[in-house]
C-alpha cells in the first residue's frame, strides 16, 4: 500500500522492537485466544475455482502484529512459543469471537450528493430501474445534487459513509467518480476522493468514471470526445500532483477508469475507445459489464487486461470461459440484484465451476444499491448466488484485493501482510451469512491498531 505521511493509521507504525535473547519476536499487539481464525490464503493472484472455499480455520487461534504488519499466525499455544509481549503489548482477548482479515469492498459510488429515496419508493409501486432513469431520476438526478457540491462538502459526506463501512468490517473500497458528468464536477469528485484517501485511516482506490451516464443535452459521441480528449489527461495531471504532495510514485496514485457498457448508457465502441485511451496514458480499466444486457464488455475487459468485469449478470458462456483463463476478476455485486427486486443472479456457481476468480462488493450507491455492509452482502451470496461462507470470505477479502491491486499487501491473514483485521461477535465463519440483517462486527483493526469497537 501507499503510506501517507498525514495518515493516521499509517503515522502510528514505528520500527519493529528488538529480539530477545531466546530468539522470540516481540509484538505490539497480541489478539489471542481467538476463538475461530479464517483466511483464504494465495501465493500469488487472485484464488479460483474449488480453492475458493480451501480456506485456512484455526480454532483457539492467534495473530501476532509488529509495527503494523502480521508477524504470525497460528495456534494460540504455537504463538505463545514464538513471539514475547512485554508490558507495552497490547492484548486483545477473542476467545468468543471470529477473526477475519479486513473486509474489502472493491466496488462503490461513495461520493455523491443527495439521496434517491423515492426511487426506492417507485421500485416498491413496481417500476424498473430503467423506467425510473427514463423519467428523469437515476444517476442523471444525482448529477444535478453533485454538480451543485463543493469538494469540501463531497468529502464531508464521503467521510461518515466510510465510517459507516469500517462499522460493517470493512478496511479497504475502491471509490468512482461518475456524478459530475462533466469536467469540473468530474475534476471535483476525484480530488474528493483523493482528500478521502489521504486522511483515512481506510485504503481507498480510486476509480475515474466520467462514463457512468450521458448528461442531458450532450450527444454521446460528443461526450466521449470529451472524456478522452479532454479529462482523461486532465485526470493523470491530478494524479501527478498527488503523488508528488504525498511523495510517492505516480503508479500509486493513478485512478482506474470505469465505463458503464450497457443499453442506454456506453457503447462497446465507446466503451473501447475510452478504455484505449485510458491504456495509452497508463490508466487501467474496469468496467461495469452484463448488467442489464449483454453488450461484449466481458470479452473486451479480458481483452484488455482489464482489472475487474463487474455486475455480470447477463454474462455469455464463452466471456466464463475467457474469464477464467484470465487475471480479470468478476466483481459481483448480489446487493444490487437484491436491491432492484430482479429475480435473475450473476451466475456465481458456473463462474466457480469454470475457475473464474470472483470477489464481492456492496455497489453502494444512492440508487441501485444504497447498501453499505459487506457482511450483509456476503449473507446475499450464500442466498442469491448460492455461494459457500468459505468462497464468499475468499471474494471479499483475496479476491477483492486483488480486483483493486492490493493483492500482496492486504486480504490475507499472513505473516508479511498489513495488520487489517475484522473481528465478530459470533464464534464460527457460517453465522455471518447466517445473522444476515444484523451487524456481527465489534473491533476493526487497521496496520495494527484498533480504529473501530463497539
Ligand atoms: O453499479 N450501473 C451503474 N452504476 C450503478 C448505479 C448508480 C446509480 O443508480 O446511481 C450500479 O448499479
Ligand atoms: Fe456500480
Amino acid at each position: 500500500m501507499t503510506r501517507n505521511p498525514g495518515n493516521p493509521a499509517h503515522a502510528q507504525t514505528g520500527p519493529a522492537k528488538a529480539i530477545s535473547e531466546d530468539g522470540r519476536v516481540p509484538v505490539d499487539l497480541l489478539i489471542s485466544p481467538i476463538g475461530e481464525l479464517v483466511t483464504a490464503r494465495s501465493q500469488a493472484g487472485p484464488i479460483r475455482g474449488e480453492e475458493m472455499r480451501d480456506v485456512c480455520r484455526i480454532k483457539d487461534a492467534a495473530i501476532a502484529i509488529s509495527a503494523g504488519q502480521i508477524i504470525a499466525v497460528g495456534s494460540a499455544d504455537e504463538i505463545k512459543h514464538a513471539v514475547f509481549a512485554d508490558d507495552t503489548t497490547v492484548v486483545i482477548d477473542a476467545r468468543e469471537s471470529l477473526v477475519t482479515p479486513g473486509l474489502v469492498d472493491a466496488h462503490t459510488h461513495l461520493i455523491f450528493d443527495g439521496n434517491r429515496a423515492d426511487e426506492f419508493v417507485m421500485r416498491s409501486q413496481g417500476k424498473t430501474y430503467t423506467e425510473i432513469a427514463a423519467a428523469g431520476g437515476g444517476i442523471v438526478k444525482s448529477m444535478r445534487a453533485t454538480q451543485n457540491a463543493d469538494v469540501e462538502r463531497l468529502v464531508s459526506l464521503g467521510r461518515k459513509r466510510v465510517e459507516r463501512m469500517l462499522e460493517s468490517g470493512t478496511t479497504a473500497l475502491e471509490v468512482k467518480t461518475g456524478y459530475g458528468l462533466e469536467m469540473e464536477s468530474e475534476m471535483r469528485m476525484l480530488e474528493a476522493i483523493y482528500r478521502l484517501k489521504s486522511e483515512s485511516a481506510l485504503d481507498i482506490v480510486p476509480t475515474f468514471m466520467a462514463a457512468h451516464a450521458i448528461p442531458p443535452g450532450k450527444e454521446r459521441e460528443a461526450y466521449v470526445d470529451d472524456i478522452v480528449g479532454d479529462m482523461l489527461p486532465r485526470v493523470v495531471a491530478m494524479a501527478t500532483q498527488e503523488a508528488e504532495r504525498e511523495g510517492v510514485a505516480l503508479t500509486d496514485m493513478l485512478p482506474y477508469v470505469d465505463v458503464f457498457c450497457d443499453r442506454g448508457y456506453f457503447t462497446l465502441e465507446d466503451t473501447r475507445r475510452i478504455f484505449a485511451a485510458s491504456i495509452r496514458l497508463g490508466l487501467k480499466p474496469r468496467v461495469h459489464s452484463d448488467e442489464f444486457v449483454n453488450l461484449g464488455a466481458t470479452a473486451l475487459a479480458v481483452e484488455l487486461g482489464a482489472a475487474s468485469a463487474d455486475h455480470l449478470l447477463n454474462v455469455s458462456d464463452e466471456e466464463i470461459a475467457l474469464l477464467a483463463k484470465s487475471s480479470t476478476v468478476a466483481v459481483l455485486l448480489p446487493g444490487t440484484s437484491f436491491y432492484l427486486n430482479l429475480s435473475d443472479h450473476a451466475p456465481a456457481r458456473k463462474m466457480i465451476e469454470e475457475g473464474v476468480a470472483i470477489a464481492l462488493a456492496t455497489d453502494y450507491n444512492p440508487g441501485s444499491c444504497h447498501i453499505s455492509s459487506l457482511p450483509f452482502v456476503w449473507g446475499l451470496a450464500c442466498l442469491h448466488l448460492k455461494m459457500l461462507p468459505e468462497e464468499a470470505l475468499t471474494a471479499l477479502t483475496v479476491n477483492g484485493a486483488w480486483a483493486i491491486g492490493l493483492g500482496t499487501n492486504i486480504g490475507q491473514l499472513r505473516p508479511g501482510f498489513q495488520a487489517d483485521i475484522t473481528i465478530y461477535d459470533v464464534e464460527q465463519l457460517e453465522e455471518v451469512p447466517y445473522n444476515i440483517g444484523w451487524n456481527p462486527v465489534k473491533q476493526v483493526i487497521k496496520m495494527g491498531r484498533t480504529i473501530y469497537s463497539r
